[in-house]
């Protein structure tokens, strides 16, 4: 940050960036400064002053006086010098002025601290609006309203103007937190964790500098390594998600985002829009730009931690060093829960292993080394682990032994880790897992020159998860853009304009899917029993039967579907069944669709599209069938979708097994199923009257095969673009 550093009066010039008013000012005003201890005012003034802030400060307060041993002056106007930056606490009644006399005054940068604003109600909407224009007129920049204030803990600037009791310390991690309060817990953490910042920002209302515009303030800025975030929502998703892309290839973003509960009151429905909440859309939407997804400000740090201070793996394979079998089985269950591989560790290393360690130790992964392993065994066995080619990233886990001291042990792992990372390659990622005293974190937490150190295995494990998944996004071609099908998007907006709202009937949703090039089962819709016969004649035996009736949902469960109808009398006879049945349970059938039944083998699968008020168009893939009601084995992603995201999407999965194929099953085309969600994505990003559409099941065959849309759902909903 030096070299934007307005403190530096050699550094003084007009190409700063507008933000280094905020972040390097060389001179700070807070304009309701207060000598009543306890007060905002006071504490801005003395954490400005105990923080030794490199420029001047200046207390503004109507009575005049000394303020923490400092002259304040009346108002901004009554200040001799020139003021870069002031830091505003004055009743929100009587801010319009204060914010006029700033710009009158020259001020550059505002921050303000004042609270009463859009988070009261429609008035105080207005005066932040009427504040943030005149703000923006005058060509300043401002952070808040109804903020905590913010750090620059750059050494040469040292600025805390915030009313926080906890000091940042100078670090590599750029972060803003959309909630003042969570902030103050925020710097507690990290100040036991021994993080340090380039700059702390508490944003509060961003009426003006959003999130997105200091995400691209620290896209190049070298001293910040790592972006974390605490957001409660986003300004505008779209533009999110061009700056994240673009920063997330030089430097990690982890987010903390509030608001997952929403996803566990979901209902058990196996329909795209019920299990789509608003949380998976959010987490769909980070991982596709490649943002890190923290569970809470603890997960949080505990990522960063490691994303800070590990080079990226180049894989997901992990060996794990450990003096205990309890912790390293903890380790082994996490890290696989999480995708992580155990690496085969070649037949090299573990000859070498065994050439020094008691024959009592496991030379498999994990690699125990038994209670009595010491330091030098530690070290000599991580160097050995560090050199396979089949090992991506090293656990090490030390339970503290009777004798001996773990410190020690961390030495040994820092000298093997300092001695791998200087060799040809950019080096492996080393987690420490030390179960040892208080003492020992308080000392240890704090040195930033070693690998991080976790006190469990599974916060080691999701670390180690989340940098080779950072890592696995990293090495996805950067230009990379969905690709377009030829499809006569004409015909599609006619079938889907047909209703004025609601679900189409069903050929006309199998024949949308068709004109999209999405494999469809051939089928005919009727209405009256003579024409299912034909229909069926024409497709051939054995047929399915399925009923359609508007708020028919769960046709199976209503016996709404009949397979295996081999021949006319039983058709007729089925017709006459179903109807009976249907009428009964408050559903008359309005028509019948009978297909061809496909006897080709495949798994069952699940495409849909729902939409997000904020975000768009939301896809869903998963396993099919009763499947998606038990398992919930689904993943979603947001548009617009790339091939590799789409192949990210079906391969992430749980049940991804299944379509690899087992015991000597035959895999199912996967590179089908990419190019089916593909051309979804496509179809829902042109034609937004989709609200809903359900392929539910879609026959997931082997290559070759006959990948078919079995049924198929699409509800449609007025939309802008109607009146295009
Ligand atoms: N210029 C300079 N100083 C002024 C002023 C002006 N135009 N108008 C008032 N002041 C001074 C007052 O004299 C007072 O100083 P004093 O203690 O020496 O008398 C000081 O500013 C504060 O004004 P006061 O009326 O006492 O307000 P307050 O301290 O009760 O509250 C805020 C001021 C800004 C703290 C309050 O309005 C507020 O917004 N609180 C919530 C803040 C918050 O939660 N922010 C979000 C955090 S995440």
């Amino acid at each position: 940050m030096s070299d934007r550093n307005l403190c530096d009066e050699t550094s003084l010039s007009q190409d700063l960036t507008s933000l280094d008013a905020v972040f390097s000012p060389r001179s700070v005003a807070v304009v309701g400064a207060s000598r009543r201890r306890n007060s905002i005012g006071f504490s801005l003034i003395h954490n400005l002053l105990i923080n030794e802030f490199a420029g001047t400060v200046f207390p503004i307060n109507p009575h005049g006086g000394a303020i923490h041993s400092l002259k304040a002056y009346p108002s901004l106007t009554a200040v001799p010098d020139p003021v870069d930056l002031a830091v505003i606490a004055v009743p929100s009644s009587v801010i319009e002025g204060v914010v006029e006399e700033a710009i009158a005054k020259g001020v550059r940068g505002l921050v303000v601290i004042t609270a009463g604003f859009a988070e009261v109600g429609d008035e105080g909407a207005r005066l932040e609006e009427r504040i943030c224009q005149r703000v923006r007129d005058a060509g300043l920049r401002m952070i808040g309203p109804n903020c905590m204030g913010v750090i620059n803990a750059d050494r040469s600037v040292r600025l805390n103007a915030t009313f926080a009791p906890t000091p940042a310390t100078a670090g590599s991690v750029g972060f803003v937190s959309q909630s003042g309060a969570l902030g103050v817990a925020i710097l507690n953490v990290a100040e036991e964790l021994g993080i340090g910042f380039t700059q702390f920002v508490s944003i509060g209302n961003k009426a003006d500098v959003s999130g997105n515009d200091l995400l691209e303030y620290w896209e190049n800025d070298e001293a910040t390594r790592v972006i974390a975030m605490y957001l409660e929502s986003f300004g505008n998703p779209r533009h999110f998600t061009e700056i994240a892309k673009r920063v997330g290839r030089k430097k990690p973003i982890l987010i903390v985002k509030s608001g997952r509960t929403t996803e566990g009151a979901r209902a058990a429905s196996s329909h795209t829009g019920a299990l789509a909440g608003a949380d998976v859309t959010v987490s769909a939407f980070l991982e596709q730009c490649g943002v890190v997804r923290a569970n809470s400000i603890a997960d949080l740090f505990d990522i960063a931690r490691a994303l800070d201070r590990c080079p990226l793996p180049r894989g997901r394979r992990v060996a794990i060093l450990t003096n205990a079998g309890g912790p390293a089985i903890m380790a082994t269950d996490a890290c696989v829960n999480l995708g992580l591989e155990i690496a085969t560790l070649s037949e090299a290393t573990r000859a070498e292993l065994a050439s020094f360690l008691p024959p009592e130790a496991s030379f498999g992964n994990p690699i125990d080394m038994i209670a009595s392993a010491d330091a030098a065994g530690y070290g000599r066995a991580l160097t050995v682990l560090l050199a396979d080619a089949q090992v991506d990233m090293v656990m090490v886990i030390n339970v503290k032994p009777l004798v001996g001291d773990p410190r020690d042990v961390m030495e040994a792992v820092n000298e093997s880790v300092r001695a791998a990372n200087a060799g040809a390659g950019a080096g492996k990622p080393v987690l420490a897992v030390i179960m040892a005293t208080e003492e020992f974190y308080a000392e240890v937490q704090r040195r930033t020159d070693q690998p991080p150190v976790y006190r469990f295995p599974e916060p080691a494990a999701r670390a180690l998860a989340m940098l080779s998944r950072y890592a696995t996004w990293r090495r996805r071609p950067a230009d990379e853009s969905p690709i377009e099908f030829e499809v006569p998007d004409d015909e599609v907006r006619d079938i889907l304009a047909a209703p004025a709202s609601g679900y189409l009937d069903p050929c006309a949703a199998f024949r949308v899917l068709e004109l999209y090039g999405v494999p469809v089962v051939p089928c005919r819709m009727v209405t009256e029993p003579e024409a299912a016969l034909a229909a069926a004649t024409e497709l051939g035996y054995p047929v399915v039967l399925k009923a359609h009736a508007p708020d028919l949902v769960h046709k199976s469960d209503s016996g709404g579907v009949v397979v295996g109808i081999g021949n006319e009398a039983e058709l007729r006879q089925e017709i006459a069944a179903m109807r009976q049945r249907l009428t009964a349970a408050g559903h008359p059938p309005s028509g019948y669709l009978v297909q061809e039944q496909i006897r080709a083998a495949g798994h069952e699968v699940i495409f849909g599209i729902s939409t997000d008020p904020r975000f768009g168009p939301l896809l869903m893939f998963g396993l099919g069938g009763k499947y998606v009601e038990v398992l919930r084995d689904v993943r979603f992603a947001v548009t617009p979708l790339t091939a590799a995201e789409a192949k990210d999407v079906i391969r992430r999965i749980r049940g991804v097994a299944l379509l690899d194929g087992v015991r000597g099953e035959p895999p199912a085309d996967v590179e089908l199923l990419v190019e089916v969600l593909l051309r979804l994505a496509q179809l829902a990003q042109r034609h937004p009257r989709i609200r809903e559409l359900d392929i539910n099941p879609f026959l997931a065959a082997p290559r070759g095969g006959r990948a078919v849309a079995l049924d198929v759902r699409i509800r449609v909903e007025p939309s802008a673009d109607d009146s295009a």
